[in-house]
């Protein structure tokens, strides 16, 4: 069991722009660390060189305290499972999860016994005869997983482990994944493009973006203070709605956000920390001119029908697009003023999520409670967070 650090680390291809950018990153012994983002951000990479198969352009990078730069692979006590894993075909399932403990020259009995107790808490006992072809794509899955986790190494690295598997047992390994790291202990750096295996699974959470670590926190942090436009948009599901708008102080010492342009624009007023934030009388929010744009983040639990909710808020209406029912729920796609869709979010227009048993149907226009109290504002030029 160990810490992981990289300090200052870049990762150039020839001549290209670096797909590493000053990655800053302690990730704790014990922890269940996960990257996340889109494709071609450079997880594999950073989690390549981890493990010592892709060399460092410039920077530090340690395990334990121990600077393992030029550290070969086989030198660093990790165990990885691979995006593309590959099984020997010639082998069975025991003597693939067993490989790297023969090569070690590991007692036969230590052998039998951690695969057994790996294959148990994967649930593939049963295949332990066969061999890879006669699995399913989830069962190799699980073996490759296996494989890894027989090694009982101090760092365990996983790059889109569940990439093969049905959404149902998706879920199910997800929890086992999970389990595994309780039981073990063992640090755990995992990659995945999927914003939800990210929130579900980490202790904390690094979005990167084109190579650039956009902010490090626990599931809850970055939900609730996104960082920027990026993780706004990018962590939670349906994506937080965005809003272009021009904002206005009042004499009353509330603040007017103007949402649309003409005969679209609707004006929606705030209070007390709302508008403080949003008027720049909050320490650090800068610019509190007249008319100031801003891009507003509404996550889509944020909105309620007006009328069922009571207290402080604003009403925005706008015309139904889509309904979709979800059985406990229904997610309401609505055509509003001044929408704005960032890089990495969804892009079906606003979205509103209300009750199971409200009654809305596409072509209506509705009216929307928002929860001022949860507005998210940015920069649109740094895109920053003005909290
Ligand atoms: N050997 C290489 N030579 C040049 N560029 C490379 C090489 N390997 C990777 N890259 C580039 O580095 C960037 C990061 O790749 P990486 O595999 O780390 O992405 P990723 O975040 O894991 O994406 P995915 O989710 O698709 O697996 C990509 O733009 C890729 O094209
Ligand atoms: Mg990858």
């Amino acid at each position: 069991m160990a810490d992981v650090r990289f300090e200052h680390v870049y990762k150039r291809y020839g001549d290209n722009p670096p797909v590493i950018t000053d990655l800053n990153l302690e990730i704790a012994d014990h922890e269940f660390l996960v990257l996340v983002g889109p494709s071609g951000c450079g997880k594999s990479t950073a989690l390549r060189m981890i493990a010592g198969l892709e060399d460092i352009s410039e920077g530090n990078l340690y395990i334990g305290d121990r600077l393992v730069n030029d550290v070969a692979p086989k030198d660093r006590d990790i165990a990885m499972v691979f995006q593309n894993y590959a099984l020997y075909p010639h082998m069975t399932v025991f003597d693939n999860m067993a490989f790297a403990l023969t090569l070690r020259h590991t007692p036969k009995e230590e052998i039998q016994q951690r695969v057994e107790r790996a294959a148990q808490m994967l649930g593939i006992t049963p295949y332990l005869k066969r061999r890879p072809r006669e699995l399913s794509g989830g069962q190799r899955q699980r073996v490759a997983l296996g494989r890894a986790l027989v090694r009982d190494p101090q760092v365990f690295l996983l790059d889109e482990p569940l990439s093969n598997l049905d959404a149902k047992l998706r879920v199910a390994t997800r929890t086992e994944i999970s389990r595994l790291h309780q039981a073990t202990g063992t640090t755990f750096v995992y990659v995945t493009h999927d914003q939800v295996e990210a929130m579900t699974m980490g202790d904390r959470i690094a979005v990167l973006n084109a190579g650039v670590i956009q902010q490090l926190g626990t599931p809850q942090e970055l939900y609730d203070h996104p960082a920027n436009l990026f993780v706004a948009g990018f962590i939670g599901s349906p994506s937080m709605d965005f809003f272009e708008v021009n904002l206005h102080r009042k004499s009353d010492g509330h603040a007017e956000i103007v949402v649309g342009k003409g005969d679209d624009a609707q004006r929606l007023t705030l209070q007390g920390q709302a508008a403080e934030v949003a008027t720049g009388q909050a320490p650090g929010v800068g610019d509190t001119s007249d008319g100031r744009p801003l891009i507003v983040g509404i996550r889509p639990e944020h909105f309620s029908l007006d009328g069922a909710q009571s207290g402080d808020g604003a009403t925005i209406s706008g015309v139904v697009d889509v309904v979709e029912h979800l059985g406990n729920e229904q997610l309401v796609y609505v055509r509003l003023p001044g929408a704005y869709v960032p890089e990495a979010s969804e892009t079906k227009g606003s979205t509103a999520r209300v009750g199971a048993s409200a009654k809305v149907s596409p072509g209506e226009r509705i009216s929307l409670h928002v929860d001022t109290s949860h507005l998210h504002f940015f920069d649109p030029s740094s895109t920053k967070s003005l909290v």
